[in-house]
């Protein structure tokens, strides 16, 4: 009690700490200029002083501060939320991180006021509740980012609709199948990733705040009003938990580095594509760049730079799996230190997303090209295998005899289309004309209709289907 009485010893009187009543000397500058986080952290700004309002009222509703107290807190930390968001807030590495920057700024506004903000709430908890705050702001973004990342593919693929390309297994000539088909196959890659965000969500969204350093608080606080007025879905049950748990971010990190390895898959694809070699794509040209010394080139540096900072993404689940796996129980100061990894993979997965979907939306098929080569690579082998099985061959013996008349047809440099009946019945004698219904690349989609397969019906209803998921 007559601490808490004593006299205010945080301005003016050196040693100056923000909390530092048991200190007779100062932190050493290059401790300050070493441990302050203010530099990365005040981008929690907002969410510092979304939690800080919701904290007061809750205060104030249980009797710990009055409501005029609590309403003066609210108006003033608005006031700095204007400030910071214009710039002319001043940061200094003497308050180490944004938390004590708002609150110390507050209380030399507000005075006793400003002081009774911190009841009930240690900076652990207080920076478990910020960073979860911000990481829920951060997945709906990004959600949105890959909703229309897959509308564009969506949209590339309805375009599409009815083009046959080549599909391809180990980088060879592989089944032809349905261009749209192809398109909407990330779309389900990125449906997964939205999937996976959704639940790192529920488990990003349990409020911390009340778990005080690690043991809770004895003051009769009420944590679910506070968990109402952030919307969170729930409060750690856990103080000693609640206070240090950074699974939420592992859990983002990761499932952003698959989202970003999925669009270096996609990337990496597209350049093959664009190339001379295969020509099936033409990108955008404001999507990519010349030589400075040929001046022929258009270049795939975007595409390039999506498949690159993909690593980074990937560098950072490392990063915060290592910085968890030596810390003992509740809060370490190590944990500073998951920030920049996870803004790291917040920022560049908005990167990728933003040059993505455009890119996407600006591309199109040489249709031309693709078709002139459609037929070689005798990719109808598998759809006359097929039709072998159903008139009752054995599948290893359809196989083996399509393997003859492959070899038959690349001896004489032909599609298996132009192989005579002659030659056909000679490596299988229960041939007839019928059978020719199964070559061709057009014939040999068509008839690939089992559920999730390429025939243009196929494709059809999931066209329908993602037409109104993503809708
Ligand atoms: N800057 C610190 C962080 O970001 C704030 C929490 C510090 N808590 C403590 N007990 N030193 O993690």
């Amino acid at each position: 009690m007559s601490q808490q009485s004593g006299p205010h010893h945080a301005s003016g009187a050196a040693p100056q700490k923000a909390w530092g009543g048991v200190f007779q000397q100062p932190t050493d500058k290059r401790v300050e200029a070493f441990s302050e986080s203010v530099s990365f952290d005040r981008r929690l700004a907002d969410d510092d002083i979304d939690g800080s309002i919701a904290h007061s009222q809750m205060l104030a509703a249980c009797g710990l501060m009055t409501p005029a107290e609590a309403a003066s807190i609210a108006q003033t930390l608005e006031a700095i939320r204007q400030e910071i968001a214009a710039g002319t807030f001043t940061f200094t590495a003497a308050k180490e991180d944004i938390h004590l920057h708002i609150e110390s700024e507050l209380t030399a506004r507000l005075g006793d006021a400003g002081r009774k903000l911190h009841t009930a709430r240690s900076r652990n908890d207080q920076v478990a509740t910020d960073l979860r705050l911000y990481c829920r702001r951060a997945i709906d973004r990004i959600d949105l980012g890959l909703l229309e990342l897959q509308r564009a593919f969506l949209g590339f693929a309805t375009r599409e609709q009815g083009f046959v390309i080549p599909g391809y297994t180990h980088l060879r000539r592989a089944q032809p199948v349905l261009a749209s088909h192809q398109l909407l196959s990330w779309c389900e890659k990125f449906q997964r990733d939205r999937d996976r965000l959704a639940d790192c969500r529920k488990r990003t969204n349990i409020l911390p705040l009340g778990s005080g350093a690690l043991a809770g608080s004895s003051l009769p606080i009420d944590r679910e009003q506070v968990q109402r007025s952030l919307g969170f879905e729930g409060v750690a049950a856990n103080s000693i938990d609640g206070a240090s748990d950074r699974d939420f971010v592992c859990e983002l990190a990761f499932v952003l580095s698959l989202a970003a390895v999925h669009l270096s898959q996609w990337a990496e694809e597209w350049i093959l594509y664009s190339t001379q070699e295969f020509g099936f794509i033409v990108l955008p040209e404001g999507f990519c760049t010349g030589s400075s010394i040929m001046p022929q080139k258009i270049n795939p540096d975007v595409l390039e730079l999506v498949r690159g900072k993909s690593a980074r993404t990937i560098g950072n689940v490392q990063a915060l799996l290592v910085l968890l796996k030596g810390l003992p129980t509740a809060y370490n100061r190590d944990l500073q230190e998951d920030k920049e990894a996870i803004f790291d993979s917040i920022d560049t997965l908005e990167g990728l997303l933003g040059v993505a979907a455009p890119l996407v939306a600006g591309t199109q098929f040489d249709r031309a090209r693709v078709t002139a080569t459609i037929e070689r690579g005798h990719l109808d082998a598998t759809s006359l295998m097929e039709a072998l099985i159903a008139a009752g061959v054995p599948q290893r013996t359809a196989h083996e005899t399509v393997g003859h008349l492959v070899r038959r047809a690349m001896s004489k440099g032909v599609s298996l289309a132009e192989l005579s009946d002659e030659e056909f019945s000679a490596d299988y004698a229960g041939w007839d004309v019928t059978f020719r219904g199964a070559l061709g690349a057009s014939r040999a989609v068509e008839r690939m209709v089992s559920f999730g397969s390429t025939a243009p019906a196929r494709v059809a209803d999931q066209l329908a289907v993602w037409q109104r998921r993503l809708a």
